[in-house]
């Protein structure tokens, strides 16, 4: 009866997990969120009869509230869960299509929103992963997955030209560290964290991009087809998540995966 926890269950990847792990009646699967009473609502309309659900609410930035979580957590599985799973993020538009020199221009705003990337996707999941970490080292399974992002990774971004994304990418960069370094820390304790990056995957925000937006949307697609030829496109959150799963549970300590930063396909290979 395998426990887990989601970062981030609201939308997009996160609530995929939530439908995909609860859809198994034997798993506890335990989603926090920022907006607690529209998740549950939403539960209730789309996921009926789960009774293996709990959403809690946590806000990655407000650390009682993680705290809170962890505390209800425990309440509810006994004291241990097996599973972390470390999704959600501050995704936003700010550089989405933009390249550092663009952001450079205006300080205040680069500062304002470099602090708030970092503070929600790296900080914030310091302070979860040690809120939980007693709960996972009482787990079974004991292993911890952070959500990463090829846009992440230096090789593709020097070798491929991936100007946009500056902040967001040197988040995820920090975290893949962040992630190692636990990994390290935890290892001769038996847990295993992997920073696992879902492809490139189409949660509803490519339809609402302006017409300047999506000709460098367009730009950075061609510069994927030239990395990944055969590629055909954003994933769905199904495949993806499924395919995330499926790297979670062949990866292991004895194969040598700890603190590893891997594609959904398991290796380094972000798009195919
Ligand atoms: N989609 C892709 O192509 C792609 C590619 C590579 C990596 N990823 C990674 O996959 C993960 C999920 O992304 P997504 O595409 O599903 O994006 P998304 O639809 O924007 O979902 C982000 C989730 O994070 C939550 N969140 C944001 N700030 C939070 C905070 N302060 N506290 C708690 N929760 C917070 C959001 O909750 P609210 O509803 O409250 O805003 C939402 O549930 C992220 O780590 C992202 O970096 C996505």
């Amino acid at each position: 009866m395998p426990t887990y926890v989601i970062t981030g269950v609201s939308k997009g990847l996160g609530w995929e997990f939530l439908n995909q792990l609860s859809s198994d009646s034997s798993n506890t699967v335990i989603g926090l969120v920022r907006n607690k009473p529209a998740t549950e609502k939403r539960v209730a309309e789309e996921l009926s009869g789960r009774t293996n659900i709990t959403i809690l609410h946590g806000d990655l930035v407000d650390y009682s509230s993680l705290e809170k979580a962890a505390a209800d957590t425990a309440a509810i599985t006994g004291g241990s869960i097996d599973y972390l799973i470390a999704n959600a993020a501050q995704v936003t538009e700010y550089d989405a299509y933009r390249s550092i020199d663009s952001l450079a221009t205006d300080p205040g705003e680069l500062t304002k929103q470099f602090r708030s990337q970092m503070e929600t996707n790296v900080l914030a999941n310091i302070y979860l992963y040690h809120l939980f970490m007693p709960l996972i080292l009482e787990g079974k399974i004991k292993k911890v997955v952070f959500i990463s992002s090829g846009m992440g990774d230096l090789e593709l971004t020097r070798n491929f030209n991936i100007d946009v994304t500056p902040v967001y990418s040197t988040t995820k960069a920090a975290m893949n560290m962040i992630n190692a370094k636990f990994s390290a820390r935890y290892k001769k304790e038996g847990v295993l964290f992997l920073s696992i990056c879902p492809g490139m995957v189409d949660v509803g925000k490519f339809s609402e991009v302006t017409a300047e937006q999506g000709a460098r949307l367009g730009e950075t697609v061609g510069k994927f087809k030239m990395y990944a030829p055969d590629w055909q496109g954003p994933d769905t959150p199904p495949s993806s998540v499924k395919a995330v799963l499926s790297v979670v549970n062949q990866c292991s300590l004895e194969n040598g995966d700890s603190g590893a930063f891997l594609s959904h396909y398991g290796d380094k290979q972000w798009l195919k």
